[in-house]
């Protein structure tokens, strides 16, 4: 496995490797929710390309980048072990250098949901990909149903753009408590670790209503509002039915809906989703 820093270096490395090449964009801090991207890739391509860069833009100024969860040396082990060909660990200035001033905005899709308590946040993810993109030039990339509207928004910039690959949605890995895997887990007390079962719990009883029938957009964010109220330490910050294509939010579903949920335990915030009537994005 190699390891390379600058933009440069992973040029010459891309050249050297069998293609179809699978790329892996991440932050680090890796868990198996990652991990089971880089082994679809492994499964799907002939190599595989991972990423990691905590990318500036994509953060808020009163979010977290400068206490994200960090520990490369870890990362880098589990990657080796899962038999990645080449990751990438740019510093900030390798990807915005002096003077940078280019953004790819995805315009509609980015107004609701996490873009509309996030200004900026899929400016800064749609940039970043794109310039990822780029570099590594890979036939297929991998993102995680986890982040369904930032899965969603790269596949729309991916198509509107045309740029030459696919985008490749892959299911969410869960804790043996329902909890979604991610990064900002382990800002979670003890207390509040069981307190963050409460998401998945809520999302899994809509879901059970939708499969016994329920179709009401606004009974299925109700039911699962009521399991995160029976959760003291939970603060909603919204609860969503929405259209899989638009993300307006829908009174009825027709075909398919992204149930999707941010709340708050403590001073975290996390996220989650279930996909109703559809098995993938
Ligand atoms: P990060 O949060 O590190 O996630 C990297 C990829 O892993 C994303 O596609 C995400 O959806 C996926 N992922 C995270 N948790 C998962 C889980 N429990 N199960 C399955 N997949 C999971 O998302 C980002 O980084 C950044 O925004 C990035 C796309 C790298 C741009 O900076």
């Amino acid at each position: 496995m190699k390891v390379v820093k600058t933009i440069s270096e992973l040029r010459d490395s891309r050249r050297g490797l069998k293609e179809p090449v699978g790329f892996v964009p991440t932050m680090g801090f890796l868990h198996e929710g990652h991990l089971s991207l880089v082994r679809r890739s492994r499964e799907e391509c002939q190599s595989t390309v991972v990423s990691i860069f905590v990318n500036p833009t994509q953060f808020g100024p009163q979010e977290d980048l400068t206490r994200y969860p960090r520990d490369l040396p870890r990362d880098l082990a589990m990657l080796e072990k899962e038999g990645t060909d080449l990751v990438f660990v740019p510093e900030a200035g390798e990807i915005y250098p002096r003077g940078f001033q280019t953004y790819v905005q995805a315009e509609e899709l980015t107004k609701r949901l996490e873009g509309a308590l996030r200004p900026g946040h899929f400016r800064g993810v749609a940039t970043v990909v794109t310039i990822l993109l780029n570099i590594v030039q890979p036939q297929r990339a991998y993102c995680g149903q986890k982040d369904a509207q930032q899965s969603l928004v790269i596949k729309r910039m991916v198509q509107d753009l045309n740029l030459p690959l696919e985008i490749v949605a892959c299911p969410t890995v869960r804790e043996e408590d329902g909890l979604a895997m991610s990064s900002r887990n382990v800002y979670l007390n003890p207390q509040e670790r069981k307190a963050a079962s409460a998401l998945s719990r809520g999302l899994f009883v809509a879901e059970k209503a939708f499969q016994d029938g329920e179709r009401d957009g606004e009974q299925l964010r109700n039911i699962v509002r009521q399991t995160l109220k029976e959760e003291p330490l939970a603060r909603i910050d919204y609860i969503s039915c929405a259209d899989l294509e638009t993300l307006q939010e829908l009174q009825r579903i027709e075909r398919g809906a992204l149930l999707s949920l941010a709340v708050f335990i403590g001073k975290t915030r996390l996220i989650d989703n279930v996909l109703l009537g559809v098995d993938s994005l």
